[in-house]
């Protein structure tokens, strides 16, 4: 067949997310106006984010997407042993789909459902993976699955194996990870996970993971800005802020912060905001776990048949489960 014959599929895509709707202007105003400021990590994602944490993956100190790759590659066979293959592989918080398509041979599946908040980024990177796999059924779904794990009815009720490779659930506190990995194996009754979750090792490999020499996280962190404006109607002004990051022990986790380079206001249609000189915005948490950990977080959530696979640093591990 000619490339020419090759019938061009376009996957159907459907889109769940408004972020200009009310109530997400008053999450992003509530986040802003509490004692201590938070922006959610969610708003990371716009189209230029998302190409910014694409970017990051490459850093020679961020060490998650490689090691997870690595491990992904050597255990294909395993990992399809445990999940199965011809299943519905929804892949959550897809962002390039790479990581998905590189099981595609191991797994076989009749359906790929890749879930993001990034849609435009989402819609290219899936029509992409369509051209390279012609016969899989694609969907694209628009979603913010922090807020809600209730997938469209056009995913099918075919056999289900969710994805959520990265380690993006150390977004999540452990008690919330708890209740994410609980209502995703309820909203998917019979499911398999595949799930990678970044282990705590040396602080300085976790420090340098986040500082990056080239500056790059931090253009990923301040990034928010500039979105938050488009959204909210606010006036932060990305010189006034930058970037810090750091290992917190005690919680076992990294947290991410954008701290005001001087006294400032930031003002929005119906509020505003003064900062001190040093006062910060939360923007990220990203939780590291020991493997024994992890495993006893997805055994409380009711997952059974957990299985880890780590790479020989024991750096990150990719956890199977049904
Ligand atoms: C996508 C949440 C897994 O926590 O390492 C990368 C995001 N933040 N650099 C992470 C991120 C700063 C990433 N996750």
């Amino acid at each position: 067949m000619t490339l020419r014959d090759t019938p061009l599929r376009v996957p159907r895509f459907i889109q769940l997310h408004r972020e200009d709707a009310v109530d997400t202007r008053a999450e992003l105003a509530a986040g802003l106006s509490a004692p201590a400021a938070s922006i959610a990590p969610k708003w990371f994602y716009d189209a230029l984010g998302s190409r910014l944490f694409d970017a990051i993956t490459e850093l020679p100190e961020y060490y998650p997407t490689r090691t997870e790759a690595a491990i992904m590659a050597a255990q294909q066979a395993q990992i399809a042993g445990s999940v199965g293959r011809f299943r519905t592989l929804i892949d959550l918080g897809a962002g390039n789909c790479v990581k998905a398509g590189r099981l595609f041979a191991t797994l076989q599946p009749h359906r790929y459902v890749a879930v993001d908040i990034s849609v435009e980024f989402l819609r290219q990177a899936i029509a992409c993976l369509q051209r390279e796999h012609p016969t899989v059924d694609m969907l694209g779904v628009g979603l913010d699955f922090s807020q809600t794990l209730v997938l469209p009815p056009e995913v099918g009720d075919g056999p289900r194996t969710l994805f959520y490779p990265g380690s993006s659930i150390g977004n999540l506190a452990p008690d919330a990870a708890l209740a994410f990995l609980r209502r995703a194996r309820q909203g998917s009754p019979g499911c398999h996970l595949v799930i990678g979750v970044d282990l705590v090792k040396d602080f300085a490999t976790l420090h340098a993971a986040y500082n990056d020499s080239l500056g790059v996280t931090a253009a990923f962190n301040l990034n928010v800005l500039p979105h938050v404006n488009r959204v909210l109607g606010s006036d932060f002004d990305l010189r006034q802020w930058r970037h810090v990051a750091f290992f917190d022990e005690s919680a076992s986790r990294i947290e991410m912060h954008l701290e005001a380079r001087e006294p400032l206001v930031v003002r929005w249609p119906d509020g505003e905001r003064a900062f001190a000189a040093g006062e910060r915005i939360h923007t990220e948490n990203s939780y590291k776990y020991v493997q024994e950990s992890f495993d006893a977080l997805l055994r409380a959530a009711g997952w059974a048949h957990t299985r880890c696979c780590t790479d020989e640093r024991a750096w990150f591990a990719v956890f199977c489960a049904a």
